[in-house]
């Protein structure tokens, strides 16, 4: 028998009102002068005004300073700025605060801080990762997990394709999930990001390496996001909605330790190539990965279906995936993600590149069912 290992080590806070726990939180690490990471979206939100409130004034004798400049799907120089900005005021901490983009560039900045000039492409050359600067992870997404991942996903200079820098290191301290943070998140990030949410239970769930932890995590996030993103969609000052996807979120990247699957592979590429939001492009290759995976092992998504309230127990495989899957592609189309990808600027000739990466993406090797370059392709025309 193989060894497998598990571990969910994330301290997390979580309600409404949790980020005013931040200064004792930074005061209890050891932070006097953090660097808060973000975009400049979010500086101009009343989430990131609740946070400079609550980190308060140069005239309170407060300390700390703000690097904005990180793109959606980040990028290898947002993590250089962002290292040069944690090392010029110095820091001595990482505030992370946004979406996945932002947590992500915080979160490798600190590897430059300890590494200066090192180049990310080689980032796994590179065994000890420790003495990373302290982060605290505080979304206002309720999609990537990021907070609770050791991974940032970042498009690199040399390769121009997203790649996935893993180390234990890369933890958060202290994760605050607050859903007052997340209600000005407008309807169609709700749904893209919590679609990322989705795709991250439902592949971890279905991949096949042995990990009953994550296989539960996934379920119960599945439940959740069936239950609360349509609420936090419609309404979203739904504060218990928002707090239920922030959890979910979490729970599917604490999940996906276990491992992802194909849709991811096809939404990375959607991302370096056309510059498509990730969630979006996830939830447009989901219902045709899902047909694609099930048509090769029937039953796939029963236990889905289980997760999400259907009638699926004494269906046969082919019917419960049948109906699961039916059950996705109408929760989606109800949240206005059942776009076609050549809706949202991806041309027949972006294909042979689009194919090309998704190949060269580690996720469809743990997918499900196994897949081939001629499978990515048809899977990219399906939704085109
Ligand atoms: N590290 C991981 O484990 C992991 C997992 C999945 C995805 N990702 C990465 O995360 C990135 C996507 O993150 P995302 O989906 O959270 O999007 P994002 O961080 O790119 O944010 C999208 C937009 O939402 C805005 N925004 C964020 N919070 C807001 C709020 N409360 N109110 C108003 N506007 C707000 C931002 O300003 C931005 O314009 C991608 O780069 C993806 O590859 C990482
Ligand atoms: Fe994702």
């Amino acid at each position: 028998m193989s060894l497998t290992s598990f571990s969910f080590p994330t301290r997390t806070l979580y309600g409404t009102g949790a980020l005013s726990e931040l200064p004792a939180a930074l005061a209890k690490l050891g932070v006097r002068r953090p660097l808060v990471v973000t975009d400049g979206g979010l500086v101009k939100t009343p989430a990131f005004a609740q946070l400079a409130a609550v980190l308060g004034t140069a005239e309170q004798g407060r300390s700390w300073f703000v690097f904005d400049g990180v793109h959606p799907n980040p990028i290898e120089e947002d993590v250089r700025q962002a290292a040069a900005a944690l090392r010029d005021h110095p820091c001595d901490g990482v505030i992370a605060i946004g979406g996945g983009s932002p947590l992500d560039a915080g979160k490798a900045a600190r590897l430059l801080v300890r590494r200066p000039g090192y180049d990310l492409a080689k980032f796994y050359d590179e065994s000890d990762w420790s003495g990373l600067l302290p982060l605290v992870a505080i979304p206002t997404t309720a999609g990537t997990g990021s907070e609770v991942g050791r991974s940032s996903v970042i498009t690199l200079d040399a390769t121009h394709r997203k790649a996935v820098l893993f180390h234990p290191e890369m933890l958060a301290k202290l994760v605050l999930l607050d859903p007052a943070l997340t209600v000005g998140l407008p309807p169609h990030l709700t749904a893209a990001t919590g679609a990322d949410a989705l795709t991250h239970c439902i592949e971890s769930f279905t991949c096949p390496s042995f990990h009953p932890m994550c296989d539960g995590i996934a379920l119960e996030g599945i439940r959740l996001i069936f239950e609360a993103l349509p609420k936090a969609y419609r309404n979203g000052q739904d504060l218990e909605a928002r707090g239920h996807m922030l959890v979910a979120a979490a729970m599917g990247a604490v999940a996906f330790q276990k491992d992802l699957g194909v849709v991811h592979s096809l939404a990375h590429p959607l991302s370096s190539i056309c510059g498509m939001h990730h969630g979006l492009a996830n939830a447009l290759c989901l219902v045709a990965s899902m047909r694609f995976c099930s048509a090769r092992r029937p039953g796939l998504y029963r236990r889905v279906g289980q997760a999400a309230g259907l009638g699926v127990v004494s269906l046969s495989d082919a019917e419960a995936d049948r109906v699961t899957i039916a059950f996705v592609e109408s929760f989606l189309k109800d949240l206005g993600l059942d776009k076609k990808l050549s809706q949202c600027g991806v041309k027949p000739e972006h294909l042979d590149a689009l194919v090309a990466q998704a190949w060269d993406d580690p996720c469809h090797r743990t997918n499900a069912v196994p897949v081939t370059a001629t499978d990515l392709r048809a899977l990219y025309l399906a939704v085109l």
